[in-house]
């Protein structure tokens, strides 16, 4: 007879990972991907088959509610990695790794990666840029670290774009695009996150690349696709930023805000609690303490 052990391992969904991905690409199976801050949101993309959650530097915004990425440290996204790692059962944990916590050495680099991993429980890192970090992702892969490239629109340099605009429109804009995703490619990258690129673009490095392009407003011919969790469920109060690439599959902001109205109101008028939410002394104890009175 199979002990406990032996019967949940069974159990286990088999395990996403970095080279799975490559494998994917290589059946011409689309990838999904979408991001995740906490262990019910994690469990429940999981649930639903996603096979990457990317524990994004977009918490800045949709989490901790800054302006931009660039406030994010490396202390947040493993404080947001752990519940994550501990949720997944099938999807492959990427953590990012924030504003400035990897370009000044590769050192620095190697020492967050190393934290993402080991104190977040992350099986991959992501990092911004194309051939400026190249060395970069080189020496984290051969550290043993699978790494996910991100090119086009890359937020943690919005203070240098100044505004969340379409990348590779001109000619020379394209090809550099095409140049970056080699380069990544070629240092080791298992994939790469375009982001706000023109979709004949991405079509282009798509074909050009073995490893696996994945979009998020980059159209529909990448490998796979992204999302940030907030946009596609509509987690916001009415009249909040929708993205243009972001289509809104459910409403949970209104279902949160509808519930959380009759909360409030139910409370103030006493109609919740009732008997059903509420605990009972036996008739024994409470005929013992009305003698002790
Ligand atoms: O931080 C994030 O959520 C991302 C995705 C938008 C790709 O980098």
């Amino acid at each position: 007879m199979a002990d406990n052990g032996a019967a949940l391992h069974a159990a286990r969904p088999t395990r996403i990972t970095a080279a799975a991905f490559r494998r994917m690409k290589g059946r011409g199976e689309r990838i999904t991907m979408l991001t995740a801050y906490d262990y019910r949101s994690a469990r429940l993309f999981d649930a639903a088959g996603v096979d990457g959650l990317l524990v994004g530097d977009s918490l800045g915004m949709v989490v901790l509610g800054h302006e931009t990425t660039v406030p994010v440290t490396v202390d947040d996204v493993i404080h947001h990695c752990r519940p994550v790692a501990h949720a997944a059962q099938r999807a492959l944990v990427v953590a990012d790794l924030p504003f400035m916590s990897y370009t000044t050495s590769r050192e620095q680099a190697l020492t967050n990666a190393a934290r993402l991993v080991q104190e977040g429980g992350s099986q991959a890192v992501k990092l911004e840029g194309g051939r400026s970090v190249a060395g970069t992702v080189d020496a984290l892969v051969t550290a043993g670290v699978p790494v996910m490239g991100h090119i086009g629109l890359t937020p943690q340099s919005i203070l240098r774009f100044g505004g969340y605009r379409v990348q590779g429109r001109g000619k020379a804009a394209a090809q550099h695009l095409v140049d970056d995703a080699r380069a990544l490619e070629d240092s080791g990258a298992f994939a790469v996150v375009l982001e706000l690129v023109a979709a004949q673009v991405a079509e282009r490095i798509t074909a050009a690349l073995k490893i696996p392009t994945i979009g998020i407003g980059a159209g529909a011919a990448c490998d796979g696709q992204i999302q940030v969790m907030h946009d596609i469920l509509g987690y916001d109060v009415p009249g909040g930023f929708v993205p243009k690439h972001a289509h809104q599959f459910a409403n949970v902001g209104d279902t949160i805000l509808e519930a959380v109205k009759r909360y409030v109101s139910e409370v103030q008028t006493g109609a919740f609690p009732t008997e059903a939410q509420s605990f009972t002394l036996d008739e024994s104890v409470l005929k013992a303490i009305g003698e002790e009175r």
